[in-house]
């Protein structure tokens, strides 16, 4: 069952480029439009929607901080994401135009539901991004978008990850066709590349062993710090969460930006540091400031552990270890550069003799409040 694989979460990391592809067949026509037919919300609905905003937990609610980036950079409608454990509780602003997305692999974690039920008692409309058909939150929403990631049974949540990213923009693009709003080359240019992407995340799968190589280096570690700005931020968070939930060891991802503001004093001697890296081209400035974080890092004693694309040579020398992913569209780098991270976290968890496939203390959905 597990398919030649040691654990489900080594099989899952492999899934993840069919995975990608299921996810997006049958939703892109020849002509590189987006056909969602299964979104039951009609589209003069969608085209009235004044603010987006994103519930959902744990790595489903990093999916959600990049979809937000996606849906403000694709439609300029205003977008917020929320942990669904807090959402309710702070009487948000909603009404009718506003469209709520509830992320969730499972369909069945309770504070996700939550947030659902009361989003549509307000008079929002709720669209699920959900792996699990038939379940509870699929059923309660207005309209569901499958990820087709198929089962995920390793408690920790890798091509689920994935699927979660691909229908956010899928959602994001839509909801821009729909609409109009900046459905000019570039979204067309991104389609097609978010059409190719999953060729690119089996190339980041062949090249994983100096990942595991160093994942296995640093098993006496005790802490590793995750770094990113934009897109890589969550993508940070990502990272620093699955080390947490499977190595059981003390893992935080900032903002890069932020580093300066309080956390820089963390950084001694020897001290690993995993920086996602955005594109060089796009946003340039945004590069120019991560390279300048790691060289301060870097200065202070940090173990540089470098994410940057191919062709990416300014971050050359700060990286004490460089990982190299595909050039990729700014807002889909996440789908290449999560990889590496989950790869890492499993090989340290297995390094550490934990139990990778059923982490302690968690399970795999999360039933109550
Ligand atoms: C982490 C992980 C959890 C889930 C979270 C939400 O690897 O798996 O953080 O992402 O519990 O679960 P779903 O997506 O089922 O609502």
């Amino acid at each position: 069952e597990k398919g030649g694989y040691d654990y489900f979460m080594l099989k899952e990391i492999a899934e993840q480029p069919k995975a990608v592809a299921d996810t997006l067949l049958g939703r892109i026509d020849a002509g590189g439009a987006l056909t969602l037919d299964e979104l039951r919300i009609p589209d003069s609905v969608l085209r009235e929607v004044d603010k987006v905003v994103v519930v959902a937990c744990g790595t489903a609610f990093h999916a959600g901080m990049i979809a937000k980036l996606a849906v403000e950079h694709w439609t300029r409608i205003p977008c917020e994401t929320e942990l669904a454990s807090e959402f309710r509780y702070r009487d948000p602003i909603l009404d009718a135009r506003t469209l709520v997305i509830a992320i969730s692999q499972s369909g069945e974690t309770m504070d996700t539901l939550m947030a659902l039920r009361h989003a549509r008692e307000q008079g929002a409309k709720v669209l699920a991004v959900c792996n699990t058909n038939g379940s509870t939150i699929a059923r309660e929403a207005d309209a569901v978008l499958y990820t087709h990631a198929g089962p995920e049974v390793a408690v920790a949540s890798t091509k689920a990850f994935l699927t979660q990213l691909v229908a956010c923009y899928l959602v994001a693009l839509y909801l821009a066709q729909v609409r109009g709003a900046k459905w000019g080359d570039e979204v067309r240019g991104v389609v097609r590349e978010l059409s190719e992407i999953s060729g690119e995340v089996e190339r980041v799968l062949e090249t994983m062993e100096p990942v595991r190589e160093l994942a296995r280096s640093l098993a006496e570690k005790r802490t590793v710090l995750f770094l990113g700005r934009h897109v890589g931020y969550p993508v940070a968070l990502e990272g620093a969460l699955k080390l947490k939930e499977l190595a059981y060891m003390h893992a935080e991802g900032f903002a890069a930006g932020e580093l300066k503001h309080g956390p820089i004093a963390l950084i001694e001697n020897d001290l690993p540091v995993v920086v996602v890296v955005p594109s060089p081209r796009g946003r340039s400035v945004l590069h120019d400031k991560i390279v300048s974080n790691i060289q301060e890092i870097r200065a202070r004693g940090a173990r540089t552990i470098v994410i940057a694309e191919e062709g990416d040579e300014a971050v050359v020398p700060y990286a004490d270890h460089l990982i190299r992913i595909p050039a990729t569209p700014t807002l889909l780098q996440p789908l290449v550069s999560t990889v590496p991270l989950q790869v890492f976290a499993c090989e340290l968890a297995t390094a550490r003799g934990n139990e990778v496939d059923q982490p302690r203390n968690l399970a795999k959905s999360v039933t109550v409040e």
